[in-house]
């Protein structure tokens, strides 16, 4: 492997990186500052939608760059209201604020949640949240999250959260009966970084139901999983349920850091002058990005492409992999795809990352793929080509 410096001493040591630096790309592929080429399976983490140096998103970038980057909430941005209304269209939702990151678009979400409640007399509102859940790492986001790992050292917690397991409505309404403080219900379509753990579709429509009877606000992070990734807008679309918040970022800026708390009629009126807001969210880049992002996406038909990609991918993993001992479930959607395996399988980031391929394995021993959704089905092969026999070595030893 490429070795650069093995450590870095002036940034905090908040990652165990793998020891490249990535110096550009081109379509799926990318190269390191040592001139070695990969190919992106992973796009920063369901970031890059549209993959390394897009002909038709740089210029646009590059036009909005030489235009102005920044001015402020003080001022209109017409992007904000053009992005706004293109994913209130998309998501059959109503209003949009716009925040930099997911963490953020959690914790606007939250905030929603909590004035939710007030608004209505409840002084102590409470929300439920999932195990093996990621909402990010501010303290409230990370006690939203159920990753003991990632709260180890941050107590104390916020408090107001109950937690249930996945896709069972009898927990849910066991943990919340007689309760009057609930406000919401907040998890992942498909959760990300806990493995790849899809909500069963009627799972998703009880629980829609569940919280018209009880009003409360359905809010569904789809921070990973939506912006096409599944083939749909958004992961929740494939059980025809809408929420009434929905947090976004990663893929919707395709690499530019843009967030989004999207809510419907039960949500969009919460928020008032001085309620929340932020310096860099919605800025004239940001959502030059996003309306970029979304038009070429629509455009190149890439919902399209990553649910037959995705197909292509999952079934090709199925048939190499699938029988193996070792091998326990493939799993997800579209271009978010996961390999459990019986074992804990880090030690594969880094031997794809020598062999050419960005990966990454998440909660221990679990494969994942997020490729940028303009991936081909050659590339695709690629991808089952480079990874299979790591793999099956892997599994062997
Ligand atoms: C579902 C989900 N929500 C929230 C986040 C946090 O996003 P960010 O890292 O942009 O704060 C992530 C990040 O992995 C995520 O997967």
């Amino acid at each position: 492997m490429a070795f650069i410096e093995a450590s870095s001493p002036h940034t905090m040591n908040t990652y165990g990186r793998l020891p490249i630096a990535l110096s550009h790309g081109q379509g799926v592929r990318v190269w390191d500052v040592n001139g070695r080429e990969y190919l992106d399976a992973l796009a920063g983490i369901a970031v890059n939608t549209l993959g390394h140096n897009h002909p038709k998103l740089v210029p646009a970038l590059q036009d909005q760059v030489a235009k102005i980057i920044h001015s402020c909430n003080y001022y209109h941005v017409p992007n904000q209201e053009r992005l706004a209304a293109k994913l209130a269209e998309l998501s059959g939702m109503t209003n949009a604020f716009f925040c930099c990151t997911g963490l953020e678009a959690n914790e606007g979400a939250l905030k929603l949640a909590r004035k939710y409640g007030h608004d209505k007399g409840i002084a102590r509102p409470e929300i439920v949240v999932y195990e093996n859940a990621f909402h990010g790492r501010s303290i409230a986001t990370l006690s939203a999250t159920g990753n003991t790992k990632v709260q180890q050292g941050f107590g104390p917690l916020v408090e107001g959260f109950i937690r249930v397991p996945l896709n069972d409505i009898a927990a849910l309404k066991q943990a919340t009966e007689g309760n009057p403080n609930v406000v919401a219900v907040f998890f992942e379509t498909i959760q990300g970084e806990g493995g790849i753990n899809p909500m069963r579709i009627d799972y998703l429509q009880q629980v829609r139901q569940l919280c018209d009877q009880k009003d409360w606000l359905l809010m569904i992070d789809e921070v990973q999983c939506g912006m096409g990734r599944t083939g749909k807008w958004f992961a929740h679309q494939w059980a025809g349920i809408r929420p009434d918040v929905m947090p976004l970022a990663k893929g919707l800026g395709s690499g530019v850091p843009v967030g989004a708390v999207v809510a419907g009629p039960k949500a969009a009126n919460i928020f008032q002058p001085g309620n929340h807001g932020t310096t860099f969210g919605g800025n004239p880049l940001a959502m030059r990005a996003g309306v970029e992002t979304i038009r070429i996406m629509e455009e190149d038909g890439l919902l399209e492409n990553a649910a037959n990609i995705g197909g292509h991918l999952k079934g090709a993993l199925a048939s190499e992999l699938g029988a193996l001992t070792g091998v326990k479930e493939i799993r997800g959607q579209g271009l978010m795809i996961g390999v459990e395996l019986d074992r804990p399988c880090n030690v594969l980031t880094t031997r794809a990352c020598e062999a050419g391929l960005l990966i990454s394995v998440t909660a221990d021993n679990v494969i994942r793929l997020l490729p940028p959704l303009i991936m081909n089905r050659a590339e695709a092969d690629e991808v089952v080509e480079k990874l299979v026999p790591l793999v099956k070595k892997f599994l062997a030893e």
